[in-house]
């Protein structure tokens, strides 16, 4: 259904998918490349109809007395600074006599059935060739040689576009590319808005939707990571676009570190949408002969509003992006084990036979692993000191880690352990015998966040060293699960082993030997449940999903700041790639009481585990853990696997939170319905299931005693797909059991 054609005659590119159309063509004797038209599928016949030619009076063939007037205002696939393009552009090109200029030219293309993956890189992929389509489109900038490839993929049975760049410097001096971004979009604007995911530590990813006025919006990190603050994923929509109508342009960036995300509603009322490696701090050094690659950004159309761009991310990322580098990663495609981390039950004050006693309990109850967090290391009794020294604190696991481990097995729980690869404490082995591994600038004393530095790992040695560190705890036991943690980010940009000119390439550096640690662990250890984590959801990205299926969302495991936190990150992000924990009240950083009820259903909607200590908390609750293991059985292939609808946002109506998951065959869904706020006197609430057959009849029941107008007693309803979605489903919020504040119910629909 997806193909890429190449239209000789009018010298045009038409890339298509199911449900959208992208087009672009060589203009002018020059052979500018501009975009022509991206949205909803539209006929080859017509191809003409945008080819633009005569938006443009003034190509430079017709009129090169006002080429400056062509240069700021025609759409580019490409654009470029420096020669007349006022908009920021993707390609800021300085030569080695400190000019910055570039203007490119079509050279020649390629289409191919296939994808090929990005070396060093993460990014989507297929397993089959005659799954996607790629199209390669050379272009040259003439003076300084510099060549630039634009690739283009579209996949089979999805409405995305992948875009990556490559370049390569083909002339005879050095060159510096000063930004080198992935994407760009330059499109009409329609009184568009866009929605970005923003927050904090502890208050990720919360969407943001806003109208796009003069200028130029940007969401960005320089922060070494994608960030806690901002999120590479950017939509365009409409202002009357909804969850099911209205067009959306979705942008992801398949990326972990330093990024941007702009659009730019500029004097002739266009946009120009932006993505790619935050160019600022950023220099690559391309000598003659030398190539660089940007990462890949992923684009998605949706005619039918935010539901179809949500599906087709979870679709992409789950069929073509998560696990990528090792396709026989156990977890790819897998449920995951139930896990009890120790956290926030212990924090650094735990032994061997603390963590026994609450694996034992764990047992007990069906939690199926256990994991040891941070403090079994060194003398690490703290966050102050021994980051870097990755051998096993005897004294707190007495008789080695292996014992413990056995012992954990024994009880019949796995065992998985947290690590923290990419810093060093001031206070270490590590840190006293190779200080100049640490970032800093020399002479400056680099600032310190939670008491420790970040070590250069732009430098092969120090990447080196420190996995075989981490190779040697893992192999030193049955290790079936790590949670790779990053918990500051980078700043006092300095590498000890660069060169003056080359001190700009640190940070991309830096996340490329990260990712060749994370692709040699997956390698290495393929059997291993990786689970990345930067204090919290400070690296939750697509990027770091190619290594691992999961991410930890958030240090804030208060079920109802989750809301928020779970929600924005669903707008992009399959379900299953959240880490969601069941944790103790009060909660650790909100205070905030909620029931262990609701605590597990709002965790349902990720990965499912537990982070408190099972031997400590009320009889009560943990009483109700065997059951939760039970639900999650039962629902995790649809959470896993399903489609995703956003039903109701506490955050607009300030009163209750609705989610639904579908399965593809539309014979199973599940609503989980959140009273966060008591509403006095009020009718009963209806909430509208999508997704389902409307001809089909399905069976509805609810945990509890809730469906249906207040007083008429429980029996489940048997109601057609098409009687639910319009009619709805009624929810007495009042009801007994729904009395107080963040109350929660799970309903069931299930074809009969
Ligand atoms: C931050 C993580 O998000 C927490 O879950 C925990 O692992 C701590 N780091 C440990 O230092």
């Amino acid at each position: 259904m997806s193909t890429i054609k190449y239209l000789a005659n009018e010298k045009i590119f038409k890339l298509d998918t199911p449900g959208s159309s992208y087009v672009f063509g060589i203009i002018d004797e020059e052979k500018f490349l501009l975009h022509m038209y991206y949205g909803g599928r539209i006929s080859d016949d017509d191809i003409r109809y945008r080819t633009r030619t005569n938006d443009y009076p003034f190509t430079p063939e017709k009129n090169n007395r006002d080429r400056g007037a062509f240069l700021d205002s025609a759409y580019f696939e490409y654009p470029t600074e420096g020669v007349g393009d006022f908009r920021a552009g993707c390609l800021r090109l300085r030569d080695n006599d400190g000019h910055a200029g570039c203007q490119l030219s079509y050279v020649n293309h390629k289409i191919y059935k296939g994808k090929p993956g990005l070396e060093g890189l993460p990014a989507t992929y297929v397993a089959d060739a005659n799954d996607a389509t790629t199209l390669k489109v050379r272009l040259e900038d003439k003076l300084t040689g510099l060549i630039v490839t634009l690739n283009y993929t579209v996949f089979e049975d999805l409405d995305v576009i992948a875009r990556s760049v490559g370049f390569e410097n083909a002339g005879r001096d050095t060159l510096y590319l000063e930004s080198a971004l992935s994407l760009c979009l330059d499109m009409e604007n329609e009184d568009f808005e866009i929605i970005t995911l923003n927050g904090s530590w502890a208050r990720e990813r919360h969407t943001d939707r806003t109208r796009i006025g003069y200028g130029r919006h940007e969401v960005s990190s320089t922060r070494g990571e994608s960030s806690h603050q901002v999120n590479p994923f950017m939509a365009v929509l409409n202002r009357e676009t909804t969850q099911t109508l209205g067009a959306v342009y979705g942008f992801s960036f398949v990326y972990s570190g330093n990024f941007t995300a702009s659009v730019e509603r500029n004097q002739h009322d266009s946009l120009r949408c932006l993505m790619g490696i935050n160019p600022k701090g950023f220099t690559w050094k391309l000598t003659p002969g030398e190539t660089f690659t940007a990462p890949e950004a992923v684009m998605v159309y949706s005619g039918s509003g935010l539901d179809h761009m949500t599906h087709t991310f979870h679709d992409l990322f789950r069929d073509h992006l998560i696990c990528g580098a090792n396709l026989s990663s156990r977890y790819k495609d897998a449920p995951r084990p139930i896990l009890i981390n120790n956290w926030e039950a212990t924090y650094f004050d735990f032994d061997d036979e603390k963590l026994l006693s609450i694996a034992k309990e764990a047992a007990k109850c069906g939690i199926e692993m256990l994991v040891m967090d941070d403090g079994w290391f060194a003398n690490r009794s703290s966050d102050n000191m021994a980051l870097g020294d990755w051998y096993v604190n005897e004294d707190k696991l007495k008789g080695g880690l292996k014992k413990l481990v056995d012992a954990v097995n024994n009880e019949g729980l796995k065992f998985g352990i947290w690590v923290e690869p990419e810093m060093v404490s001031p206070d270490s082995d590590l840190y006293r015998k190779h200080s100049d591994w640490a970032i800093a600038i020399p002479g400056r004393p680099a600032t310190l966040m939670r008491n420790q530095y970040v070590l250069d790992m732009s430098r092969d040695e120090v990447a080196e060293e420190i996995y075989s560190r981490i190779h040697a705890v893992l192999s030193s036991a049955n290790i079936e699960y790590v949670k790779w943690d990053m918990n500051r980010t980078l700043c006092d940009l300095g590498s000890y082993a660069l060169d003056s000119d080359r001190q700009g390439e640190l940070c991309h550096r830096y996340m490329l030997n990260v990712y060749k640690m994370q692709k040699r662990l997956m390698d290495d250890f393929p059997n291993i449940l990786l689970e990345n984590c930067s204090g919290g959801g400070g690296r939750f990205d697509p990027g770091m999903l190619y290594y691992g299926p999961q991410i930890w969302c958030s240090d804030d495991t208060d079920a109802i700041e989750r809301l928020r936190i779970q929600e924005g990150t669903a707008i992009v992000y399959p379900l299953s790639t959240m880490g969601a924990h069941v944790s103790d009240c009060p909660n650790h950083v909100t205070g905030r009481i909620a029931p262990f009820e609701t605590r597990g259903h709002v965790a349902l909607a990720g990965t499912f585990g537990y982070e408190l200590d099972i031997t400590k908390i009320s009889e009560n609750d943990r009483a109700l853990i065997p059951a939760q293991v039970e639900m999650y059985h039962k629902y995790n292939e649809l959470v896993r696997a399903g489609d995703y609808y956003r039903l109701a946002s506490y955050a607009d109506n300030g009163f209750y939170d609705a989610w639904e998951v579908v399965n593809k065959e539309e014979s199973h869904a599940l609503v989980t319905y959140i009273k966060v706020m008591a509403r006095p006197y009020t009718r009963s609430n209806v909430i509208k299931p999508r997704g389902l057959d409307p001809k089909r009849r399905y069976m509805v029941s609810c945990d509890k005693n809730i469906l249906g107008l207040a007083g008429d007693s429980y029996k489940p309803l048997i109601l057609h797909g098409d009687t639910l979605m319009n009619a709805g489903i009624m929810i007495n919020e009042n009801a007994e059991e729904m009395k107080g504040d963040f109350r929660s119910a799970l309903i069931e629909i299930s074809a009969v």
